[in-house]
């Protein structure tokens, strides 16, 4: 991007040359940009940052965990005010999301797209603000499972927006995507990649659009999920470690599902003519928990993996030494407020937990070998609810799905982290969750008298029980919740202790 726009402005000053000094400056131009492509920019690491969290830390804390850990760029799914602030003055580079539900408003009307560019984009991108440089229009509004609901706003919200941004002069500045699933195309072999027949108009558009602008593609892969939802899916093959499942597709041979669906990508886009578009990865991860194949090892993996391929410049049998121009990890942090309809893995993604604990080590190939905590969490006090030990558990199912079914127990699942401790076990589990959730409020362990608090941690093996966090800064939080806690409970858990 920035070698682009080095580009540009030599060109444009060329032109203004006198004729005698025209073949000096055509000599260094040439110098400078064998020089620009020798120093072909890297692919940069950057980060999902999703706030779909029951316990949310604080913006500026997740702020901090990026700079600490060198990643240079974050894609949001909105633009929420507080990140935005947080964002401000970090120099760190971000891609702003529009969800899909806002594209009606936003297709309709450019007074709706200038007030967004307004609320949510120029009001930051001044001296010591946010490094804004894309507006995600859409989160996967083609997938499948939308059924085409927002195929038709995609398009016009595109142009507003693009009016919007060049009123207040930043339409070359920051560039519009439309991050899509990799469902968008298939193939059984990469060099046959084509669109799915009913998106062929519609993505012909948008990659005219897109290049006439000269904004990237943005493609969201998971070969977890292909390995997920595939029981016959070779598993190396979703890995970067070598295969003995490689995939031969004329000349070229495929070692690694990442590869083969990327040049599924270029050969559907070579089939409109823009074989050359540039590429960016808006997703790609690895789940943690809440089902099979979804750990930390299988995590770990490929997550580095991913990344020593991506920085090594191999680029793709269709694109050798070109590699994604940026590659943006799904997750930074779980998030255990989303919706489980994908699959009991969607709240365990991030590489971070929820509260900025690192989950593995990952060498971002950022300097640091290692991926380093969040500093200054605020944890709310180290207590828990669980089971009462009298409890009589034919009473208690209801409890327990009505506590799940508000806050997360997906690690007690099959392949998760905490199934197999038990039948009391996923009581308290259960309970435990959903006190959290309530900020640990003394009426939500109560369940009819069937839970109890105890500061005995219950966590067992790699089962964690989780102590909420809280982003209301300590002094204005620590009266209301220093004061709630009864005698009793103390009482209570001295007797847990030496049960
Ligand atoms: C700015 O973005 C936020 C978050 O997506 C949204 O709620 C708000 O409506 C947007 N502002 C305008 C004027 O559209
Ligand atoms: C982790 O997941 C991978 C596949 O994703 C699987 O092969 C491996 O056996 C799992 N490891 C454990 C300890 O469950
Ligand atoms: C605990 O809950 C999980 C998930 O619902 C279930 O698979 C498991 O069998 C339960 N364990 C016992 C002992 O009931």
């Amino acid at each position: 991007m920035i070698l682009e726009a080095t580009k540009v402005s030599i060109f444009k000053r060329t032109r203004m040359i006198e004729p005698r000094f025209r073949f000096r400056a055509v000599a260094l131009l040439s110098v400078i940009l064998v020089v620009g492509s020798s120093l072909k920019a890297q692919s940069a690491i950057g980060v999902n940052w999703g706030t779909l969290s029951f316990h949310k830390l604080k913006p500026s804390t997740v702020v901090d965990l990026l700079k600490v850990n060198k990643i240079p760029k974050v894609k949001l799914f909105e633009a929420d005010p507080d990140v935005l602030e947080a964002l401000m003055g970090s120099g760190i580079q971000v891609m702003v999301g529009i969800p899909n539900e806002m594209l009606t408003a936003l297709s309709s009307s450019t007074v709706a797209s200038d007030l967004w560019v307004r609320q949510n984009v120029s009001r930051y991108v001044v001296k010591g603000g946010v490094d804004i440089r894309y507006v995600a229009v859409g989160n996967e509004p083609f997938l499948s499972s939308y059924s085409g609901q927002y195929e038709s706003y995609v398009m016009p919200a595109l142009l507003n927006l693009q009016q919007s941004l060049a009123k207040v002069n930043l339409a070359s500045y920051i560039k519009l995507v439309v991050p899509c699933n990799a469902d968008a195309y298939e193939s059984s072999i990469p060099s046959q990649g084509a669109f799915r027949p009913e998106l062929n108009e519609i993505i012909t558009r948008l990659v005219s659009f897109l290049n006439s602008n000269g904004s990237p593609f943005v493609v969201n892969i998971y070969p977890f999920l292909s390995l997920y939802g595939n029981s016959d899916f070779p598993q190396e093959y979703a890995f970067f470690e070598g295969t003995t499942h490689a995939v031969t597709d004329g000349p070229n041979v495929y070692y690694n599902a990442f590869d083969g669906n990327f040049d599924t990508l270029v050969a559907a886009l070579s089939k409109l003519g823009y074989g050359q578009m540039p590429i960016i990865i808006g997703e790609v991860g690895w789940p943690t928990d809440g089902a099979i194949g979804a750990n930390l090892t299988a995590a770990r993996v490929f997550n580095q993996g991913l990344i020593n391929h991506v920085v090594s410049n191999k680029g793709t049998p269709l694109r050798p030494g070109v590699p994604p121009m940026d590659i943006y990890l799904f997750s930074l942090l779980d998030e255990g407020a989303k919706s489980i309809l994908p699959g009991t893995f969607e709240r365990h993604w991030g590489i971070f937990s929820f509260d900025g604990q690192a989950k593995y080590p990952l060498n971002l190939g950022t300097g640091n070998r290692l991926l380093k905590n969040a500093r200054n969490v605020q944890y709310l006090p180290s207590r828990w609810c669980v089971a009462n030990p009298s409890t009589d558990f034919s009473a208690v199912t209801n409890h327990m799905k009505l506590a799940c079914s508000v806050a997360d127990c997906t690690t007690l699942n099959y392949g998760g982290s905490c199934n197999g401790i038990g039948a009391k076990g996923n009581i308290s589990y259960a309970f435990n969750s959903y006190y959290q959730l309530q900020m640990q409020n003394s009426q939500s362990c109560d369940f009819d008298g069937l839970g109890m608090v105890t500061f005995l941690d219950p966590s067992v093996g790699d089962c964690r029980f989780l102590v909420g966090v809280t982003d209301v800064s300590s002094s204005s939080f620590r009266p209301v919740h220093r004061w709630v806690i009864p005698w009793g409970l103390i009482v209570w858990g001295f007797w847990v202790f030496v049960m």
